[in-house]
């Protein structure tokens, strides 16, 4: 007998299938990374990733201004500072590179404001925390998470987003912030950080390479996924209020699983190198536009609720007009 059911019956015009779609990427979930680059008097191009730049400080408000316009809800902030230490201490500075630009966009928009909370590109080693020979101290680095902490909130981030990977860190920034007055201020924690290629254009961006060894006795190994679970649930012990996967693309299964087991926000970033990896095959005709939104219809459709992506602000112009 004849199919009774016949799925094609809901695909027969755009409005139909709109109708029925079962995610969407709306423009208020997308955050646009930010690179303000206290080096240089004018923008500056990344290579590896075409359409982004570096701003500098003075310079940045044009920028986010555009971003307000485009729709998207917030952005990320990184900062490449004038100068880098062993320990890192430029980034803790108040009038520091991300504290300014804080400053700067809760001044002129009504974006929502995250600041990335690292050291790696304050460090002379590149590494994200303190050095105890070859090794990250993790407990020595929280010090100095908690100071960085209480510079971006008193600069008046409006979500601190610590992506060190050091155990522990959400608690000890919880603490100093509700020590000092910002017990309303939530963290955004980068829970499943993996140890990734994908990160390669973002460190060329931001000059954080270590100079030495890689990140794998803090990020998470690639094959592993239930241990992105305990980490999810030690920083909602600690108190964080949104979770982070990190990448997105190749971690797709990573962030269903937590969406089937945590009901708080879950955060998708996709990298610098996911974005690399795309816009340079639309450039070069390999791919079509199209693979853009596909490829974050993805990310929404394993289960996030925000995704952070260099294309926020391609996508929020083109879903806008
Ligand atoms: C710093 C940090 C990195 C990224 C975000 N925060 C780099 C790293 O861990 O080496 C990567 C972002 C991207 O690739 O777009 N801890
Ligand atoms: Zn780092």
């Amino acid at each position: 007998m004849f199919p009774v059911n016949r799925p094609r019956r809901l695909r027969t015009s755009q409005t139909i299938r709109d109708l029925v779609s079962e995610s969407s990427i709306d423009p208020r979930k997308l955050i646009m990374p930010v690179f303000a680059d206290e080096t240089t008097e004018k923008p500056k191009p990344v290579k590896s990733m075409p359409g982004i730049s570096r701003y500098p400080v003075n310079g940045l408000s044009i920028h986010l201004d555009e971003l307000e316009s485009s729709g998207v809800n917030g952005v990320l902030f990184f900062g490449i500072p004038s100068s880098k230490n062993e320990t890192g201490s430029s980034a803790f500075d108040q009038d520091g590179v991300v504290q300014r630009s804080i400053r700067i966009a809760k001044e002129n928009t009504g974006l929502t404001v995250v600041a990335d909370l690292c050291m790696c590109e304050y460090t002379s080693h590149g590494h994200c925390g303190i050095l105890k020979g070859q090794y990250v101290d993790n407990d020595e680095t929280l010090k100095v998470y908690q100071k960085i902490a209480l510079s971006y909130a008193s600069s008046g981030a409006d979500i601190i987003a610590p992506s060190g990977m050091m155990d522990g860190q959400v608690a000890a920034i919880r603490e100093v912030l509700d020590n000092n007055g910002y017990e309303n201020l939530p963290v955004m924690a980068y829970s499943a950080k993996y140890a990734s290629t994908m990160y390669g254009p973002f460190r060329d961006a931001a000059e954080s390479t270590p100079s030495f060894g890689d990140r794998k006795t803090y990020q998470m190994d690639a094959r592993n996924s239930r241990e992105a679970m305990r980490e999810i649930e030690l920083d909602l012990a600690e108190g964080a209020e949104i979770i982070m996967v990190k990448p997105a693309l190749f971690y797709l299964d990573v962030i269903r699983m937590a969406r089937e087991r945590f009901d708080h926000p879950i955060a998708a970033y996709s990298v610098s190198g996911e974005y690399s990896m795309i816009k340079n095959a639309v450039d070069n005709g390999f791919l079509s536009e199209g693979a853009i939104i596909e490829s974050i219809n993805s990310i929404f459709r394993a289960g996030a609720d925000i995704v952070i992506t260099y294309f926020a602000k391609y996508l929020a112009e083109k879903l806008n007009s």
